[in-house]
């Protein structure tokens, strides 16, 4: 059964695709609401789409696979004309909060290197400011415990992600923490301090990076744009 949410977040991903052409290459990203986008593009991939995707996970890739969307990896891609993903927060400045899914290093990489990055979302994920949803960031496994050490004492309070009991394994064989940071106000600056620490890969804080963000709100949509 679809619910409310669920239908925003189709609505925002048909929209989205509008703004895929034949002879594109668009980087995929990853969650629910990313897999309603793909599920489309399969579709029009079947009736003759031309395009190439370029996953930001293995979930992604898997899913792209079943659908018969030609894939390459970041590493082939020649140019990345348009990303479409999804985003756990969003605020008035288009600044993203990602990495619930858990690939944010690997969504940071192809956002940045994409001509145009569109962000789709259920109206739930827009906030005035960012900070209800906890900060992830991806950690190197032999520093994470001297990286909580450091968070802990910048009041962060770090949560080592555990999935089915084990710590959660990103793509890249890596660790998530997820930081509490609802007080903190200068949110590119302490982007610069967590990526300053070693062993932190990267954060979730995706920093003018979008350029639209697509926003299912009840029955209709919303777009807002840079
Ligand atoms: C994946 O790592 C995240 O950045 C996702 O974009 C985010 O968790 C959104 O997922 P949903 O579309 O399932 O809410």
């Amino acid at each position: 059964l679809m619910t409310t949410i669920d239908h925003e977040k189709k609505r925002a991903a048909l929209e989205a695709v509008k703004y895929v052409r034949s002879g594109m290459t668009v980087g995929l990203g990853t969650g629910s609401t990313a897999n309603l986008m793909i599920k489309e593009l399969g579709r029009q991939v079947a009736n003759g789409l031309n395009i190439i995707g370029v996953p930001s996970s293995e979930h992604t890739r898997k899913l792209a696979l079943e659908l018969h969307i030609p894939l390459i990896s970041l590493a082939e891609a020649a140019r990345i004309d348009l990303t479409i993903d999804g985003t756990d927060e969003f605020d008035p400045y288009l600044q993203l909060i990602k990495g619930g899914g858990g690939a944010l290093l690997h969504e940071k990489i192809l956002a940045y290197n994409s001509d145009l990055v569109i962000i789709i979302a259920d109206s739930q994920k827009q906030v005035k400011r960012l900070g209800s949803f906890k900060l992830p960031i991806e950690t190197i496994p032999l520093a994470t415990q001297k990286i909580i050490q450091s968070l802990t004492q910048m009041q962060l309070q770090p949560t080592l992600r555990v999935k089915e009991g084990q710590n959660f394994i990103t793509d890249e064989g890596n660790y998530i923490l997820d930081l509490n940071i609802k007080h903190i106000t200068n949110i590119p600056s302490l982007n610069n301090r967590l990526k300053e620490i070693p062993g932190i890969v990267e954060t979730g804080l995706f920093l003018d990076l979008a350029d639209i963000i697509i926003v299912g709100k009840g029955e209709s949509i919303r777009t807002y744009k840079k």
